[in-house]
């Protein structure tokens, strides 16, 4: 399992200004062939010039369309990746993604679905708007943006078919949007099933109220950004990489990556929060403390991998190898 087998090339075939920080690019393969199937909520990792890998969610209308969509808004503290996106692709840009991913899905035993989304969350939540309405799913959206400028998308929410059951929000106070989520939540049909992807906070509020109004089983979220580090539960550990006699420690405060360049280990890394899979390892012994939002949860029960960026260790001894 390696982060950068299995790419496609593509081609940026067009590129457009969707808001004020956002913008929408289509990728076609460069060969001419048709680019994998996807299901509504998957996303891709984007593999970009710098070696930054990215993962972006497929937002087109149609997913058995011959082109991605994907939407990238620029982020204030880029390290490269929507930076790039922003100022230096254009159309004829020519790069390489993964296939699709998905670890949002919709639920197909859901009688109705609640998607909501925050800024530029509603990628993936378009995706699956579009596919529920294709297939006449009992679905609601509702979309909270910080201002008109930055509402993506607006023109194919206000047309049929997602108009009459997509609602967008703009520049409600955290108050207000926490009143209207709960009142959409108060309103659920018995097996409604949430979607919510946007910011961390506005994640963690919507799941948390969906949670105690809907149950545990009913609530799906999406988060592209490092997985959130538990105050003061860093404990200090040792790794020793295989064929090596030499335990290194990993002092609270510092990453095993960060440790083991240190001890002068030469070892890849591209995003550092643990979303892109480059830095990825072999467990051999010992219990891995997983940290990352990239493995799957069955790879995580597996113990086999690990992503030294972020994750730490629940036993005093790591023993890992580098994937061959
Ligand atoms: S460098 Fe991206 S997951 Fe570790």
């Amino acid at each position: 399992m390696n982060a950068a087998t299995d790419t496609i090339e593509v081609r940026i075939t067009d590129v457009d200004a969707a808001a004020d920080d956002t913008r929408v690019f289509w990728l076609a393969r460069t060969d001419g062939a048709a680019l994998p199937a996807y299901a509504p909520g998957s996303h891709i990792d984007v593999y970009l010039p710098s070696g930054l890998v990215r993962q972006y969610s497929l937002c087109g209308a149609d997913a058995s369309a011959p082109e991605y969509r994907i939407a990238v808004k620029r982020e204030p503290a880029s390290r490269g990746g929507s930076a790039w996106l922003h100022s230096a692709a254009q159309v004829g840009t020519q790069m390489r993604i993964g296939p699709p991913r998905n670890a949002f899905a919709l639920s197909d035993t859901a009688d109705q679905h609640l998607l909501i989304a925050g800024g530029i969350g509603v990628t993936p939540i378009l995706s699956m708007a579009c596919a529920l309405a294709a297939s006449r799913g009992h679905y609601t959206l509702a979309y909270f943006a910080r201002s008109d400028a930055s509402v993506v998308f607006r023109t194919e929410l206000g047309r049929s078919p997602l108009a009459d059951q997509a609602r967008i929000h703009v520049g409600l106070s955290t108050a207000a949007t926490r009143e209207c989520i709960t009142g959409l939540l108060s309103a659920a049909l018995p097996n409604t099933h949430l979607y919510v992807c946007g910011p961390p906070a506005f994640m963690e509020m919507t799941a948390g109220l969906a949670r105690d109004m809907l149950g545990e089983q009913f609530v799906h979220q999406e988060s592209f950004g490092p997985a959130v580090p538990v105050a003061g539960d860093e404990r200090e550990f040792s790794v020793r990489l295989e064929g090596r006699r030499d335990a290194i420690p990993v002092p609270a405060g510092k990453t095993v990556l960060a440790a083991l360049r240190e001890a002068g280990f030469d070892l890849p890394s591209s995003c550092e929060v643990g979303v892109c899979g480059t830095c990825m390892m072999r467990v051999l012994a010992g219990e891995p403390d997983h940290r990352d939002t990239y493995l799957t949860d069955d790879e995580r029960a597996a113990g086999t991998c690990f992503l030294p960026c972020v994750s730490r260790s629940n036993s005093a001894v790591l023993v890992l190898d580098e994937l061959a």
